[in-house]
């Protein structure tokens, strides 16, 4: 019997036999369908798996072909689920839709980032255990942008989460460039944290993300945070605030100050203008209109807001998502509201949910990837306590929250705040390896887990990493190979 491949996350069944493996050699072909979603995936696959061999493959959609890879379409089946079959002639993905394509390539990267040519024979049986598997990444505080983006992508896809969540707006900054509102982005574009350099995205630029993800199985979830965490359109909109004088620019990291006030004229107008444009660069689902830590406002006025938010969102088609607090607010059945400080009250989040809200799980003290590893860490922060990267794998989102209906929790999702991250290393140290340990709660059946498991299987990933030059903290207690 072959060694047994780790892959993270651990797939619902994998038998491998003692047959010949299969060797990608210069001769082996892609084989995809000929619809675009098809031909998409034939190419990131030539791409990915030519660059982890070695070998120059070509995609073709002539079954004929000899030795392949062949991505096939199959009626039917759970969204996402995909099958791999390898003998010593070929190896087959079957899925119900491009997405569990996509993930049957993602394992068989990560086969052979292990193994180099070969693919032992077997077959894996794979379906994701939640339908929201996200990373909520802060672009606001600092901006990482198209390039860095792209490169947070290809780590989702490694770990076959789904949901990109971008942090487009806060005090500090203003990241994607609206038609109704060009100012936002040219006044409020270029701040960050401590003066360091912003940026935003062009709506090409999203759309182009939009487009690398989707191949990927990942959508996008914008989210522009109101009424708080609103400094940088108070200094772009003057008409946000109540005297009519733009706010200045602010480059600390205090939360919880600035507001939308509900009674000013253009506060309305400004959230239907924001999410109509979002909506329509945004393909997917679902709008994220933040709601989280107005620390200064009566919960009456909050509740406005987040109807108003909420309604423009609904105008267009999309569903809600918002952070915790829009639970203490009424609801339309489907909200998503986003759990994250675990200590607050429980109550609202249990009766959001009786009401027909889902709740999508970020707890800060497991899923918040900014949370240093422990004390002294160079980056990040404590405020939800040390996130060791065993409490990113020890945990049970549908217990987490006593008496919430197991069946209300969508999803799981890992965030990155970045007040003290700047540089790509930065955020990669952070992510890795706890993101694969939160992909692996969102992918893998509860009774299929095991730390001790996870934490070998865990530390295979490094050679991948350090050969595609991606930093991690090497996190005790595992033991990473030299
Ligand atoms: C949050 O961490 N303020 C959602």
């Amino acid at each position: 019997m072959p060694a047994p491949i780790a892959l993270v996350p651990l797939p619902r069944s994998a038998e491998w036999t003692a047959a010949a493996p299969f060797v990608v050699g210069a001769d082996t072909v892609v084989v995809v369908g000929p619809t675009p979603a098809e031909t998409a995936l034939g190419e990131l696959a030539t791409e990915l798996l030519s660059r982890v061999t070695g070998h120059r493959l070509r995609a073709v959609q002539d079954p004929g072909a000899g030795a392949a890879i062949r991505f096939r379409l199959v009626p039917g089946g759970r969204s996402e689920a995909y099958t791999l079959t390898v003998g010593a002639d070929g190896v087959l993905v079957e899925a119900g839709d491009p997405d569990g394509l996509a993930h049957g390539l993602s394992t068989l990267r990560q086969v052979l980032a292990q193994t180099g040519t070969e693919l032992p024979a077997g077959r894996i049986e794979d379906a994701p255990r939640f339908a929201w598997r996200g990373l909520s990444v802060d672009i606001a505080r600092h901006f990482f942008g198209p390039a860095e983006l792209r490169r947070v992508v290809e780590l989702m896809a490694d770990h076959k989460l789904n949901v990109l969540h971008l942090h487009l707006s806060d005090d500090q900054g203003w990241r994607i460039d609206l038609p109704s509102h060009p100012e936002l982005a040219e006044l409020s574009g270029a701040s960050a944290v401590d003066g360091d350099p912003g940026g935003f995205l062009t709506g090409g630029d999203y759309r182009e993300l939009v487009a690398f993800a989707a191949v990927r199985g990942i959508r996008v979830v914008p989210e522009v945070d109101v009424p708080g965490h609103v400094n940088a359109a108070l200094h772009a909109v003057p008409e946000l605030t109540p005297d009519g004088t733009a706010a200045d620019v602010y480059t600390g990291i205090e939360v919880g100050f600035s507001k939308l006030a509900a009674d000013l004229p253009a506060t309305e107008p400004f959230l239907r203008d924001v999410f109509r444009d979002l909506a329509a660069l945004t393909p997917g689902e679902y709008l994220h209109i933040g709601g989280d830590e107005v620390l200064t406002m009566e919960p009456a006025e909050y509740a406005r807001l987040i109807d108003m938010a909420a309604r423009a969102v609904r105008d267009t088609g999309k569903k809600v998502v918002g952070w915790q607090e829009i639970a203490t607010t009424p609801l339309e059945p489907g909200t998503v509201v986003q759990f994250w400080d675990p200590r607050e009250d429980v109550t609202p989040f249990v009766e959001a949910a009786r009401a027909g809200a889902q709740l999508l799980m970020s707890p800060g003290s497991k899923a918040y990837l900014d949370m240093q590893y422990h004390e002294g860490f160079p980056l990040g922060l404590h405020w939800a306590g040390y996130v060791a990267l065993r409490d990113s794998y020890d945990w049970e989102p549908t217990t987490l929250i006593e008496g919430l209906p197991a069946d209300a929790v969508i999803g799981v999702e890992a965030a990155v705040w970045t007040e003290t991250l700047r540089t790509m290393d930065d955020l990669t140290t952070m992510l890795l390896p706890r993101l694969a340990a939160v992909a692996e709660v969102a992918w893998t059946d509860g009774d299929r887990r095991d730390w001790d498991d996870f934490a070998g299987r865990v530390a295979a990933q490094a050679g991948d990493w350090r050969a595609r030059g991606i930093v991690f903290h090497p996190a005790e207690p595992v033991e990473w190979p030299r």
